[in-house]
């Protein structure tokens, strides 16, 4: 009954084409501009290896779960939720699963795309050949300048929101194709290249050193939540992407498989971009720590001084912006969906919509750096509060619940058939994962820090 449901919204014309818009939506800022500066924060190689732990234990059984639950309801993550609780007799409150991902959908992309707008602005000043007569402190000022200038921050912020609105309002499927089978590629071929450069130029024996040799001493708790944080980020769970692309895939695809290479892609394209970039801020004399500027102060170092540096400095950044899009196409999608079935509007005004909303909440992200830099709490800002949330809370929590559903409330009989396994160590390895491993890593995770929290705040009292 359930596995004949279609989505009004259409399918995949293949499973590759499946594979690259879920690795569309992987790939982005999360793993070029975001997984450098939290490693960064966390003292580089003990988070890594914990986030790779958390990529393989915790992400790609959830992922599996995701899209396996997707492509069973066949609907925005909302209706899914509730037409399968509903088939498997359970409450159909699980729905508000969809609800905090659609909530995490528009916090994620208004502050996405305020770092989006800066690498739009970053394509343009590569291509003027600004970088090649500065050193690395001109360079961090250049970034300080753009971020402290509202009105600018704000026209990039908006024409990134309306490229994103216009390629949802379209159908994801018409534009998404070609950007992900070309430009994917070459992104990664260009970072290899980055690599290799740093490789030559910058001091890559301390940058590996960094990255791939653990000091244990480092990591704090509150770093192991942010390791997890980061592989629910990077690879789109915990809020819906990932489950509405599902929606679209044909039944006949093998799951697990392709959810092995999306996982396996975007967690190369990480490490990579943490080859690229650590080599140069040691050989600059930058901080690891420096914060989400880190790769807008580090890169054009790299550019300014190789041969040819403003052309390839300007296709990185044109290839991250593309790889930004598919990211935040992913974002907006699953609320354009539950626009479209639940109110009845087309897709150009659901996309107007959600992405008008998502752009207001972005207002407050982009002057929180500038303007209202005074204002925190917890000591972040908005922009700062708003990553650290969704990433750290709001996905992880997403997940727990994705893994409860698809782990306890899904019939065995199900999960086994929307998998196509048969019982098999495959099949029993994700079951075990994703009805233990998975909620037990997640509320250790994420207790450890709330204890740790309530002890500080005990002493400092
Ligand atoms: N995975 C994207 C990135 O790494 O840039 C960001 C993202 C997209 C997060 C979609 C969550 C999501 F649902």
């Amino acid at each position: 009954m359930s596995s004949q449901r279609t989505s009004i919204h259409g399918q995949w014309s293949s499973r590759l084409v499946f594979i690259l818009a879920a690795t569309g939506s992987a790939v982005g800022l999360g793993n070029i501009w975001r997984f450098p500066y939290v490693a960064g924060e966390n003292g580089g190689g003990a988070f890594v290896i914990v986030y790779l732990l958390c990529v393989a234990l915790i992400g790609v059984p959830i992922m599996i779960a995701e899209v396996m639950l997707g492509r069973r309801g066949r609907r925005s993550p909302i209706n899914t939720m509730r037409a399968l609780a509903r088939d498997e007799g359970h409450n159909p409150r699980w729905e508000y699963l969809g609800w905090l991902g659609i909530l995490a959908g528009f916090m994620i992309l208004s502050f996405y795309s305020v770092v989006a707008g800066w690498t739009l602005a970053y394509v343009f000043r590569s291509a003027s050949g600004m970088f090649a007569a500065m050193d690395a402190e001109a360079i961090s000022m250049a970034f300080d300048s753009l971020v402290s200038d509202p009105e600018r921050l704000l026209a990039w912020h908006t024409v990134f929101m309306i490229m994103v609105t216009v390629v949802v309002a379209r159908g994801v499927k018409s534009g998404l194709e070609q950007a992900v089978r070309f430009l994917m590629p070459a992104l990664f071929v260009l970072l290899v290249a980055m690599v290799g450069y740093a490789m030559g130029n910058g001091e890559f024996a301390r940058g590996l050193e960094y990255l791939f040799s653990p000091d244990f001493s480092k990591l704090t708790p509150t770093g192991v939540l942010e390791a997890a944080g980061q592989a629910f980020f990077s690879l789109s769970l915990g809020m819906g992407a990932i489950m509405i692309y599902g929606s679209y895939l044909s039944s006949k695809a093998s799951i697990p498989r392709t959810v092995g290479i999306i996982a396996l892609v975007d967690t190369l394209v990480a490490l990579l971009a943490g080859l690229a970039i650590f080599p140069i801020v040691f050989a600059a004399g930058l901080e690891p720590a420096g914060g989400p500027g880190l790769i807008f102060k580090t890169l054009p170092v790299a550019f300014g001084q190789m041969p040819g540096g403003a052309f390839f400095g300007t296709l990185f950044f044109v290839l991250l912006l593309f790889a930004a899009w598919t990211s935040a196409i992913s974002l907006l999608e699953p609320i354009v969906a539950w626009l479209v079935e639940n109110r009845g509007v087309n897709r150009i005004k659901g996309a107007a919509a959600g992405g008008g909303l998502a752009w207001l909440l972005g207002v407050p992200s982009l002057l929180s750096l500038n303007l209202w830099s005074d204002y925190t709490l917890f000591g972040k800002g908005f922009f700062d509060l708003m990553d650290y949330t969704t990433a750290n809370v709001m996905l992880p929590l997403g997940g727990l619940l994705i893994a409860l559903f698809a782990g306890w409330k899904l019939a065995r009989a199900a999960s086994e058939k929307e998998l196509a396994l048969a019982p098999g160590p495959v099949y029993e390895a994700w079951r075990f994962l994703t009805r233990y491993v998975v909620p037990l890593a997640i509320l250790l995770v994420m207790l450890n820090v709330t204890g740790v929290l309530a002890v500080l705040s005990g002493m400092g009292r």
